[in-house]
């Protein structure tokens, strides 16, 4: 059944604030893959990066989806990197609707700046390196959505509203999605 929500999209563009909207507005599970996975492992993201290696943790986010595809009705924030394996892909299409968040490169660089929990940005903190990395990954996101959302300049709930709606159209008539 394909009831879950899976928000995916670059680091800052708004997933875990749409996430929490999701929760409050219509009473839906949340999971923060990055809280869920730190706590799991009792270190920060940066930590497990450094001592375990990027590959280790790209095995603890997919082991953490295949867990969450056996529940319903949740909202899942992922962690930016989490389309770049397509079995990850595999598991949020069976079990969800995935919608990609997108945000310009410049409102990312203005939302993550003064952050230090990415690993992947801690050395890079600069728009030329944002758009960079963005540029790289849009098709992957692209192709991993069933929905893609703007954020730009908007507020969570509008984007929640935006959220639901589209779903239901989708539901409704299905060619509408991709
Ligand atoms: C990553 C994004 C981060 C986190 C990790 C790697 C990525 O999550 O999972 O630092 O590869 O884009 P957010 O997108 O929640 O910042």
């Amino acid at each position: 059944m394909k009831d879950t929500i899976f928000l995916i999209g670059f680091m800052g563009a708004g997933k875990s604030t749409v996430a929490k909207c999701l929760k409050e507005q219509y009473g839906r599970r949340l999971v923060e893959m990055d809280q869920m996975i730190e706590r799991r492992e009792q270190m920060p993201i940066s930590r497990i990066f450094e001592e375990n290696g990027e590959a280790y943790f790209r095995q603890l986010e997919t082991g953490l989806l295949e867990e969450l595809a056996g529940s319903r009705r949740l909202v899942v924030s992922c962690g930016g990197g989490v389309p770049f394996r397509s079995c990850n892909v595999d598991i949020m299409r069976r079990s969800g609707w995935v919608i990609f968040l997108t945000a310009t490169p410049e409102t990312v660089y203005e939302r993550v700046k003064n952050s230090h929990h990415r690993p992947l940005l801690e050395k890079n903190m600069n728009l030329p390196f944002i758009t960079g990395l963005m540029e790289e990954r849009r098709e992957g996101y692209e192709a991993a959505a069933d929905i893609q959302v703007s954020t730009d300049g908007r507020k969570a709930e509008e984007i929640c509203e935006e959220i639901i709606k589209r779903i239901r159209e989708s539901e409704e008539k299905p060619e509408l999605s991709r």
